[in-house]
This record gives C-alpha cells, structure tokens and sequence, in this order.
C-alpha cells in the first residue's frame, strides 16, 4: 500500500520538496485534542523544534496548543504564528542573556530551568527588569528510554537537567530568590519512544521525587513529562496517527498527582512527523556489478536522519507501477553517508520518476542545510496544490 500525492500538480514545482498532508495533520490535531479535552488538567505543547514552518504552526497553534521553544528564535516563531505567549515553555542547557530578556518580555508561561548557574542569570535580569520568572527545573530522571543513543536524554550521563539528588535544595535555594517564582518540575527522557514502559519508568521516578517534595513541605503546581512519543517509520499508511490514547492512559494510571496540579506534554515528533513527506525525482539509474543506485535529486542536506541516526524512512515510487526492483536510494552530496535506504525495494525507477520518503515531516525541513551550497528546500502543504 503506498501513500496518495497530487503528482500532477507536483510536476510544477522544482524538486525536492516537502510536502504536508495537512488532512492527516488536521485529524492528528482533532485525535490530540479529543484526548487532551477529557484530562482538564491536561496542558499539550507542541515542541518548535520538531518543525517550524510557518504554515504548520498556524493550524498547529489553531488547535489551541501551547509552544515548547528552545531559543529565542523559536519564541519568536511560535508568537508570530498564533501561539499564546502564556502557552509558552523554553527550555535549553544555554539560554543567552538575550534570549532570557526575550522571554522576559514576552511574558512566557515558565523557563524550564537546568542549572543553579542559569537561575542565577535569570534571577538577576528578571529583578533588573522588576518582574518575576516563573521557573520550573527540569531534573535529570536517570531513566533510560529505548531508542538511538543520540537522542536519548534522561540519563546522568547527559547534559541535560539538574541531578535528582540536588533538586531539594535548588527549590529551597530559588524560593529565597526576589525574581524567581517555582512553578513546576520538568522532565524529558528522549525522542522516537515506542515502549510505553518507558514511560512508566519516568512516572515511577517522579512518584519518588514528588514523595521526597512532601518530606520537605513543597508542593509545585506543574508536572512537565516532555515529550518522545515516537511514530511508526516502517507503517506510515497503516498508522498514521500515533496512539495518543495508550500514551496518554499510562501517564493517568502511573502518575500520582497532586491535588490541583496540572500536567504538561511537549509533544514535536508524533504530531507531524506522518503527514511530511520529502518529495524528490530520480536523476539518474546507475547499474553496478552487484547493485543498482537509484540517484535522486534529494539528499541529507535534505533530510539528515539516515546520516546522522541510521534512521530508517520509508521509500516508495509514487510514480510507478512497474514490478519492484531493489535499489540502493542514494543524493548528490558529496558524503558517503548520503544514502536515504539501502537495498530499498521500489516499483522499477526510470528518471523523473518522483520518490516520496515518508515520515519526514519532524525533525526534516528544520535540519536542512545548505551544505554543498545546495538551496534549502520549500514546504508545501496540501493547500498549496488546490
Ligand atoms: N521536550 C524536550 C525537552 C526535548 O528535548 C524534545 C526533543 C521534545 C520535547 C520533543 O520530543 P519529541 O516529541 O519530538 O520526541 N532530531 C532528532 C530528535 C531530537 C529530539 C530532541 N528533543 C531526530 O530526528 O530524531
């Protein structure tokens, strides 16, 4: 079973391309909304980071989603595309002194703080400014998570977070500070999460911390859980929507929250990562001695998940009917490691054909370069086709 595209009107743009479904975006949205809408308490943020492009953040943030941001640039696009300042959540191991005073001024909802060394910053410029931060610490849970050492976060051995044996007194410390109000607690423990173990892992650890929180008379109204659902690379067709319903009941049954608090998710990967495709045309056929190459005009400057995590994409000729043949799909750039699949099973491939690598919708477009002084590709959306 193979996607459906508008290949006639794809003729008319120069490739490669990404391309977003925004019907599947829309009923990913409605699917997410549904299940937030009955947990009140219940706070969803998409991550920027995951992709950026202006005409998905307008339908992203019309659905009433906050905004997880990483920099200043992201705060910067999130408010330009409809999501509310007081949504907002920024987070980050080095936030610049004008990033801080950004999100200062922009009234954000908390800086998801990961260090002394930071609070101390945002202490100072927040007091200099006559106004509070509202922070929450993002602590480092020491949990793994099945997935590609890359992108796995919530080990000790990772930068990101304050250690959990410190988090007592880092509260007691900001609580004594004029500029910093505490609201909450963070977490994160990676991306591209399948096993929904994992995350019982992560609420296991926060039911301890929050038990050693009580001993010590502190309560915060905000549990932050991250995000890291992943997303089936190998079935975009038949799953295109994650299971937000299983995902979301393992943090109701494993979780005990407190009276009154309110739970955050920063969601990036599982809400657009299906409806994205990167659309190519095949430039070339190549037959070796033991294999063939199929040469496409699309290459990790493109997308660089294959190159930079061995990420597995699905590959289909949208093009053609032909009976499959097996290729190894390879870009132009000038890396070894510019290869999008290898012995890749596709209807037989001629030049001009178009390849559509699905699943590229999170982290793709956003990770483009222009190595090789390539230009950077554009992104449509199905609207663009009408
Ligand atoms: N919150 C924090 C603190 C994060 O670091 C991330 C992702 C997210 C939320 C969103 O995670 P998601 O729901 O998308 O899994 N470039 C890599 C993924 C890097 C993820 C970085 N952090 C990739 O292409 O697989």
């Amino acid at each position: 079973m193979k996607g459906t595209f508008p290949i006639e009107r794809f003729q008319k743009v120069r490739t490669p391309f990404y391309y977003y479904d925004t019907v599947l975006l829309r009923k990913t949205l409605d699917m997410l909304r549904q299940e937030a809408q009955s947990h009140p308490n219940f706070r969803i943020h998409y991550a920027i980071k995951a992709n950026a492009n202006p005409k998905l953040l307008k339908i992203i943030s019309s659905y009433g989603l906050g905004a997880d941001c990483v920099s200043g640039g992201e705060i910067q696009r999130a408010l330009e595309n409809g999501f509310a300042p007081q949504s907002i959540v920024f987070a980050g191991v080095g936030k610049t002194d004008e990033e801080i005073i950004l999100a200062l001024d922009a009234h954000i909802l908390c800086f998801n703080v990961e260090s002394t060394a930071e609070l101390e910053v945002i202490n100072q410029l927040a007091q200099a400014k006559h106004t509070k931060a509202r922070v929450a610490f993002r602590i480092n849970p020491d949990v793994g998570a099945h997935t590609h050492k890359n992108i796995t976060t919530g080990l000790a051995e990772n930068k990101f977070g304050i250690d959990m044996s410190q988090m007592v007194d880092v509260i007691e410390h900001a609580y004594k500070m004029d500029a910093i109000e505490v609201i909450g607690l963070h977490f994160h423990i990676g991306s591209q999460i399948l096993e929904m173990t994992d995350f019982e892992a992560l609420c296991n650890r926060i039911n301890e911390l929050q038990e050693l929180l009580d001993l010590h008379h502190i309560h915060v109204d905000n549990i932050n859980v991250g995000g890291g659902l992943g997303v089936s690379y190998e079935h975009p067709n038949r799953l295109p929507v994650p299971d937000f319903n299983d995902y979301f009941n393992t943090f109701t049954r494993h979780l005990k929250l407190r009276d009154g608090q309110k739970l955050h998710f920063e969601l990036g990967r599982s809400v657009v990562a299906q409806c994205g495709s990167l659309i190519s045309r095949v430039l070339y056929i190549k037959k070796g001695m033991f294999k063939q190459f199929c040469i496409v005009d699309a290459g990790m400057t493109d997308l660089i998940r294959p190159a930079l995590y061995q990420a597995y994409h699905k590959i289909e000729n949208i093009s053609s009917d032909e009976p499959i043949e097996t290729y190894d799909v390879v870009g132009p750039v000038c890396e070894s490691s510019d290869v999008f699949g290898k012995a890749v099973d596709l209807n037989k491939s001629h030049r001009g054909d178009f390849l559509a690598i699905r699943s590229a919708g999170a982290y793709g477009e956003i990770m483009a370069s222009q190595y090789n002084c390539r230009p950077l590709p554009k992104g449509y959306i199905t609207e663009d086709f009408l």
